[in-house]
């Protein structure tokens, strides 16, 4: 009888234990965040939506790249730890080969604001400062 018991406790936990684990896997997986985020700089900070550039199309890929500069795919992003290798300024800062590119004000202009100057289909995103950039 006491056999038969300890059978059916190890039965259970090993159904909670595949549980946990396929609950862990999804909660890893990195996903662009919903909210707005606030970009903080050293005296500035810029506001800056996922949903609202990927509503009108725009692929992970053309903002998060790797170390050699290739685009990164929303699979490979998911497949991440954590987000610290999709922060811009852990590369593009003082120690960043090319010089043009070690501030992340230079990083972020070239990229936010080219885009929002050319468009994407027609509509143009805010150049203005205050158009990105909130009070710290
Ligand atoms: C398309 C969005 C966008 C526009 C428009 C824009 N910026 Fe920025 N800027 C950013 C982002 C993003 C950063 C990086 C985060 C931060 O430092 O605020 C940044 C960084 C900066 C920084 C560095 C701030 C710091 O504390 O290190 C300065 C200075 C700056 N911008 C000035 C300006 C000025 C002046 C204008 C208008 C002529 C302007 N920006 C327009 C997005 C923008
Ligand atoms: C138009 C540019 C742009 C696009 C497109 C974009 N992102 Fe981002 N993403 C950013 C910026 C900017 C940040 C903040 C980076 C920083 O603070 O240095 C960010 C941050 C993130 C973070 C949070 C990192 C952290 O730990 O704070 C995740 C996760 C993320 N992006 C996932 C995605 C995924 C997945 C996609 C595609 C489905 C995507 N992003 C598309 C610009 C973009
Ligand atoms: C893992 C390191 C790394 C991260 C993180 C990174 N970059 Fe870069 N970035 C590079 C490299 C390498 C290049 C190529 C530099 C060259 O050609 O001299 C580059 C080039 C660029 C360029 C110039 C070429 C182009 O594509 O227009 C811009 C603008 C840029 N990055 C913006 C960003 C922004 C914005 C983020 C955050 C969303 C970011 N980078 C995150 C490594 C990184
Ligand atoms: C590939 C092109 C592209 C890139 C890169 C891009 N944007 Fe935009 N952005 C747009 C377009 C187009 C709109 C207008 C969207 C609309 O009207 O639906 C927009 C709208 C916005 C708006 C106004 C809408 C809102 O959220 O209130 C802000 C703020 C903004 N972008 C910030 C940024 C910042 C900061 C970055 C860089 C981290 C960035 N964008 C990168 C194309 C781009």
């Amino acid at each position: 009888m006491k056999r038969i018991w300890s059978m059916a406790v190890l039965i259970v936990s090993a159904t909670w234990l595949f549980a946990g684990i396929s609950v862990g896997a999804e909660a890893t997986g990195l996903k662009a965040p919903e909210a707005e985020i606030i970009i903080a700089g050293e005296k500035k900070s810029a506001r800056f939506s996922h949903p609202v550039h990927l509503n009108i199309g725009v692929d992970c890929g053309q903002c998060h790249h790797d170390s050699n500069h290739q685009p990164l795919t929303d699979k490979n992003i998911e497949a991440m730890d954590t987000g610290e290798q999709l922060l811009c300024a852990s590369c593009h800062n003082k120690d960043f080969a090319n010089s043009k590119l070690q501030t992340p004000k230079a990083a972020f202009h070239a990229r936010c604001k080219e885009c929002h100057k050319q468009g994407v289909d027609g509509k143009q995103g805010p150049t203005k400062c205050t158009g990105c950039h909130v009070k710290k």
